[in-house]
């Protein structure tokens, strides 16, 4: 599935970063520069640069950086053909297709007509005689029509191949429609619909691409629901139920579900920012598509006990995309949908407002495992409680949670306060510790995922990183430098596949910029190279530098290479071991 790389490079000359992160973020001047609050993670002070000169952008905070393209990718969570259809939407320009090249476009393109059409049709089942008993259920969970249609929920009939013929006759292969995994293929090579006698529930991306489905059953048989597995349109641990419409309700606060009907009941109820995972537990992928959208997700997962492990390993992966968590403390009810049902709109409302922060929430998990009526249950649970609130930074917000403890074992703020004070400064001491370790052993200092050769090579790599960041600045100066420094002499593999990506770029007269690079390097990749552009425009070498660096690598290269030194004259080998011998003295 291959675009030009000609149009790839006039829409990105087209797109203007700016005002592309202008509608994510809010884009202040800084000099020559532009910065905001990175979109992709949290922040109080903006650490997030555009670089209008070259179109790229870095975030030092959180170290994304790209183009327009890059840009896209990470923020609508696309792959890189969606997200150039998605930027060329944007510019009013249309994707050429190449012929032979777009089989696997075209397979996308069948998958996703046979999903909206297959959509239409389970819904439309719902007002057919022979739909009846899928409409009764949706009723019977007290569903409106409005909601109904707005979800565009619907029935799969009972019988084995009503989908299947209806899409057959419609001109789709039955490889299209095992792609789709609309149908399935039997033991003995007979294809039967993959959803039978199931309402459906229609997984819609933020395009309105439907992408996927999930499909519950009437009564209480099981499997109580069936989803779409992975196809080449949809990645479960990449999607989110909803989503779209919890990012057009355009708050910064989403409420995060266990399954379709709750996060349906919760927009019906009025709160439109509510999202479920399919059919996966919570993944780092889905929050870091919700970070892209909002800064808190209150997490309103079953009150059962299968649930409270999953809040608890939501918070972990949600704090990790840089997301605060609040949790739903449900009363009465064993899930939104239920409680909803239950108690009212507005006291769902109610319940929102009232969600607790994770402190409460871990504070009153420790409250039910110690006894503190007994005096161990208060020690151990002033010792762990203790510890909890050492990690509080605020010292208000400390204060509040002291007074509560100090309450509830019946002993002085006073006491409490040390306990916490003591945890604090033990906390303390261990981040010294661990910062003098950073420091210490610069191994740690130079680690890079990306280019781990950094940790071994740390002068070399700063030398080839300061090169790529010149020749992308002045590509003018490129023929030149590839004469005195070939890619061999490149120490890093990381940094010579850029070097050459870059000459064979200059060499067929394509745009030099981070355009070079998305098709042979990942997003963390190109993350890197956005760096090191960032980096050289706050050093702005000098052509003397450049030439210092260029140094750098000749001389490391020539003094370790066996093969140069086979390629030596005798004289030359003779001064050599003089100059070493010199050097030893
Ligand atoms: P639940 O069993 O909590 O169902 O599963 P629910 O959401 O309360 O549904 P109702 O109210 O009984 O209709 C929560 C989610 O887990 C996934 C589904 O995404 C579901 O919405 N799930 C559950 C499955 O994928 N398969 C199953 O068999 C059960
Ligand atoms: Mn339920």
């Amino acid at each position: 599935m291959s675009i030009p790389r000609s149009f790839v490079e006039q829409l990105l000359q087209q797109c203007d970063l700016e005002e592309l992160v202008g509608r994510y973020a809010l884009v202040k001047r800084a000099g020559r520069n532009l910065k905001c609050l990175c979109p992709f993670h949290r922040e109080k002070t903006p650490s997030f640069v555009i670089y209008p000169e070259n179109q790229s952008f870095y975030c030092f905070g959180c170290g994304v950086g790209g183009d327009a393209i890059s840009f896209v990718m990470k923020a609508e969570n696309l792959d890189y053909p969606d997200a150039i259809r998605f930027l060329a939407q944007m510019q009013g320009m249309t994707v050429p297709e190449e012929g032979q090249d777009d089989q696997a476009l075209r397979l996308r393109n069948r998958v996703l007509e046979i999903n909206r059409l297959a959509a239409r049709y389970f819904f439309d089942n719902l007002s057919k005689p022979e739909g009846r008993p899928g409409l009764e259920y949706l009723k019977s969970r007290q569903l409106r029509p409005g909601t109904i249609r707005h979800f565009g929920l619907g029935y799969a009939l009972p019988g084995w191949d009503n989908l299947k013929n209806y899409l057959l006759n419609r001109g789709y292969t039955e490889q299209e429609l095992v792609a789709a995994d609309m149908v399935k293929r039997g033991k003995k090579g007979g294809l039967y619909d993959s959803f039978r006698n199931r309402v459906m529930f229609p997984i819609i991306d933020i395009r309105g691409n439907v992408i996927a489905f999930g499909g519950r059953v009437l009564d209480d048989s099981k499997p109580k629901y069936l989803n779409t597995n992975d196809t080449v349109v949809y990645k479960k641990s990449r999607s989110l139920f909803a989503f779209g419409f919890a990012k057009a309700a355009g708050k910064r606060k989403l409420i995060l579900t266990e399954g379709y009907m709750d996060t349906i009941a919760v927009h019906a109820a009025g709160f439109e920012n509510a999202v479920a995972t399919c059919g996966t537990a919570l993944t780092a992928e889905q929050a870091r598509m919700m970070a892209g959208i909002a800064d808190e997700i209150i997490i309103a997962y079953d009150s059962d006990g299968p649930g409270q492990t999953a809040t608890r390993r939501a918070m972990n992966i949600l704090s990790q995309a840089g997301l605060t968590s609040r949790v739903l403390k449900m009363e009465g009810a064993k899930d939104p949908d239920e409680y909803i049902k239950k108690f009212g709109d507005a006291r769902f409302g109610v319940l929102l407002e009232q969600s607790e922060n994770v402190m409460d929430y871990q504070l009153e998990e420790l409250l039910r495992q110690y006894d503190i009526t007994t005096s161990n249950g208060k020690i151990e649970y002033l010792r762990r409680s203790a510890a909890l609130l050492a990690e509080v930074e605020r010292q208000d917000e400390r204060e509040i949670y002291l007074n509560r403890i100090a309450k509830q074992l019946d002993l002085g703020v006073d006491t409490v306060r040390s306990s916490v004070e003591a945890a604090r400064n033990n906390r303390s001491r261990r981040q010294q510790q661990q910062l003098f370790r950073k420091v210490a052993g610069s191994q740690a200092v130079n680690r890079d995922p990306v280019n781990p050769e950094k940790a071994r090579f740390p002068k070399q790599v700063r030398a080839e990183e300061e090169i790529i960041a010149y020749l992308m600045e002045f590509p003018a100066e490129i023929p030149k430098t590839e004469e005195k420094l070939p890619p061999e002499y490149f120490v890093s593999a990381f940094n010579r596949r850029v070097y050459q990506r870059l000459l064979e770029g200059y060499h067929q007269g394509e745009t030099i910029g981070l355009g070079l690079f998305h098709q042979t390097f990942d997003s963390e990749q190109c993350s890197s190279i956005a760096r090191m552009m960032a980096q050289g425009k706050q050093l702005t070498l000098s052509q003397e530098q450049l030439e210092g660096c260029i140094q750098t690598l000749r001389e490391y290269r020539d003094r370790l290479s066996g093969e140069d030194i086979r390629q030596l004259t005798a004289r030359q080998l003779e001064q050599l071991r003089r100059e070493k011998a010199q050097k030893r003295r």
